[in-house]
């Protein structure tokens, strides 16, 4: 099968900063991968390198078959990649329909925007109800669901999903996770980047552990024993490994 993603021997880094170091990591379509390690093992960098961001210094990066090495972000979302970046990913000082109208400009075209809001709101009546408000002003809650929206309309075949727990509310959590799971039935491939890594585990197949920039371990789901995920938790402050 031709992987959704496929990074070979991936190295990047900011200008001097060399933060990945031959990274190979590829998603099957349909399949849902979870990436995972300590702060500042370099995951985002990943997720920046899998979806057009930052192009890699060495290696190459393929998206269904095609080499996007160096490619532009927009072409990494036409070809169906979409990303839920970490933190805040919302512009703050633009309103929800704004925010989406941009978001669909860039993965959908100039025509594809008006069907995919109607999409939108009718999916979130909550952010309809909000469409004129400043992102900036929605609750940490409400701004994942923006991200979410922007991503679950686009119906991507891979959704590259950046710490999309961190800093909310547990029952929020949960939510998003109900969201993830629908995607994944509906046919979409997951590479999820998690500091929280129940959660993570329980939605994903294949678990790819990062450490200094590098790939250390990889494999199944099962097979990811508690210990070999604790070791790389033995500073992270919060969750327990799973038992
Ligand atoms: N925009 C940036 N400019 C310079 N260095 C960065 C930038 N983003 C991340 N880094 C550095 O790259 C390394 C990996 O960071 P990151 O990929 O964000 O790790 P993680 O997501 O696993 O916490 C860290 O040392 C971090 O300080
Ligand atoms: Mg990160």
């Amino acid at each position: 099968m031709t992987p959704i993603l496929d990074l070979r021997s991936v190295s990047a880094g900011y200008g001097p900063f060399h933060a990945l170091f031959d990274v190979s990591l590829s998603v099957q379509p349909g399949e849902a991968v979870a990436l995972l390690g300590a702060n500042g093992v370099g995951k985002t960098t990943v997720a920046r390198v899998a979806t057009g961001l930052i192009a890699p210094s060495e290696g190459s990066v393929w998206v269904n078959g095609t080499e996007m090495t160096g490619a532009a972000t927009f072409r990494f979302a036409r070809a169906g990649v979409a990303h839920a970046p970490e933190g805040r990913s919302v512009f703050a000082t633009l309103s929800v329909e704004e925010n989406l109208r941009l978001s669909f400009r860039q993965s959908k075209g100039r025509r594809g925007v008006a069907p995919a809001l109607d999409q939108a709101f009718t999916q979130f009546p909550s952010l309809a109800r909000r469409r004129r408000m400043l992102a900036g002003d929605l609750s940490g809650g409400e701004q994942r669901m923006l991200s979410m929206a922007r991503v679950l309309v686009e119906a991507p075949r891979l959704l590259v999903a950046d710490e999309l727990s961190l800093g909310l509310a547990p029952i929020i959590v949960d939510e998003i996770y109900n969201d993830l799971a629908r995607l994944r039935s509906e046919g979409t491939a997951l590479l999820i980047v998690e500091q929280q890594i129940s959660h993570a585990l329980a939605l994903c197949d294949r678990v790819v552990l990062l450490e200094h920039g590098t790939v250390i371990w990889e494999g199944p789901t099962e097979d990811a024993e508690a210990r070999v995920v604790a070791k790389i938790f033995d500073h992270a402050a919060g969750e327990e490994p799973p038992a």
